[in-house]
């Protein structure tokens, strides 16, 4: 059979063959997998440093859903630990170690639920793990609402017991396409009137936003005569770091908790899990990009190529011609020649490089400053097999 995996940190994923997991014993389940997340999580990882997954060989993946071919069952399968990985054709699971295994209705979409139960747990667990003595239909004010992860919070938020759910994010025309919202309000507007948001009348606020939106939640919020639930989940903005009155927090009832793997417990993410994963093949279904396992390791080179330079470094980089591009613009990954026709297109966020001058002074006259970027890909090893260009973008 097939499996991503990682031999050796420094190379990255591989697409190889493998052996076929052996018969399965009387506690043990053996899965036909149909289809796996690509969250952050497996990109980090897959680079080694997660601190999760340390041994190699390493299959990529930590959730899927998968059949029993033996029964028909459907699941959804899920587990952290090192040795397990879900980019392969067939997994063994334990029926009594520390995997989860939800079944799952016949029907449930593989790719809806594999690419949803992680964006979901993040307002599950909010909720569930990180806001206490909810009144009766609450409201919940969900920042970043056009998201991934926000959009299934307003799903999650309901099935809770939300009364009503305001989504915040930036564009109109998208928030008109979250499922669920009963009102909405364009962070724009908010600008305007920073009462806004305080209006909103929430008793939850889930920000995945963070930065200037969630300064400005704190900096205009007036005491509603009720208790308010703020929980930080995400970094949208990429502004880690806010203003906090702290006569907000003298003369309000403002609970400020944050919501990740770390202040809940693995053992209460485990409990919720088989609660919120058969609610969640019901939820409208996210938008989802499906990969074929042979093609997921350039999906998820590319997706990797997006984060933080570790995790560019992480990656194989095999060319021997010297380029030179505007990456912040934008540059095209082709692949030549035929068959393999692929395109790849990676936008690098801006490069900031700053220089700090010896304390010593000296050389004071000029500096230069150099920052380079190498791209590659594993399976093309053989140097001369792709080509980089550049390709000029007009900046969003
Ligand atoms: N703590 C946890 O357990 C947990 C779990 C999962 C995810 N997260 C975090 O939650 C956040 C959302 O994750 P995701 O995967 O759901 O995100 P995503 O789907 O990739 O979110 C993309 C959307 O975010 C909005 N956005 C982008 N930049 C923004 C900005 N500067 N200001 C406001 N909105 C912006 C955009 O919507 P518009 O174009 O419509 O504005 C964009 O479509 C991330 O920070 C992620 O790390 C946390």
């Amino acid at each position: 059979m097939h499996a991503a995996q990682v031999l050796n940190w420094s190379e990255g994923p591989r697409y190889l063959s493998v052996d076929a997991p052996p018969a399965p014993t009387a506690d043990e389940l053996q899965l036909r997998v149909l289809a796996a997340g690509a969250h952050n999580v497996v990109r980090s990882r897959a680079t080694g440093k997660h601190y999760s997954a340390k041994t190699l060989p390493h299959t990529l993946g930590m959730d899927c859903v998968a059949r029993d071919e033996a029964t028909g069952q459907l699941y959804y399968v899920s587990s952290l630990a090192d040795s397990f990985g879900t980019f392969a054709e067939y997994i063994n699971v334990s029926k009594k170690g520390r995997t989860l295994l939800v079944p799952l209705p016949e029907g449930a979409d593989p790719v809806a639920v594999a690419g949803s139960v992680n964006p979901a747990f993040s307002s599950w667990m909010a909720i569930t793990a990180r806001t206490n003595d909810l009144p009766q239909d609450w409201t919940c004010l969900i920042l970043g609402a056009t998201s991934a992860s926000g959009r299934l919070a307003v799903q999650a938020a309901k099935a809770l017991g939300a009364k009503k759910v305001v989504g915040a994010a930036r564009s109109e025309a998208t928030l008109k396409t979250v499922e669920g919202l009963d009102d909405y309000i364009v962070f724009d507007a908010a600008e305007k009137d920073p009462q806004l948001l305080n209006a909103a009348g929430a008793d939850v606020v889930l920000d995945y936003v963070y930065g200037d939106v969630a300064e400005r939640f704190f900096t205009n919020f007036r005491n509603p005569g009720k208790p308010v639930q703020y929980v930080q989940i995400g970094v949208l903005s990429g502004k880690d770091g806010v203003a906090l009155p702290s006569g907000i927090l003298r003369s309000t009832d403002l609970t400020i908790r944050g919501a990740g793997g770390g202040s809940w417990g693995m053992g209460q993410l485990m409990k919720e899990l088989p609660v919120l994963v058969p609610k969640l093949v019901g939820w409208p279904a996210l938008p989802t990009t499906k990969v074929e396992l042979k093609d997921s390791l350039i999906a998820l080179s590319a997706l990797m190529l997006l984060q933080p330079a570790a995790a560019i470094h992480a990656n194989s980089v095999e060319t021997r011609d010297s380029w030179s591009c505007d990456a912040s613009r934008g540059i095209d990954i082709s692949f030549t020649p035929a068959p393999e026709h692929r395109q790849l297109l990676v936008r690098f966020p801006t490069i900031a490089l700053s220089v700090v001058p010896p304390a010593h002074g000296n050389p004071g006259g000029y500096s230069n400053v150099g920052c380079s970027a190498a791209v590659g890909f594993l399976d093309f090893a053989n140097q001369r097999r792709f080509a980089i260009r550049q390709r000029h973008l007009a900046r969003r």
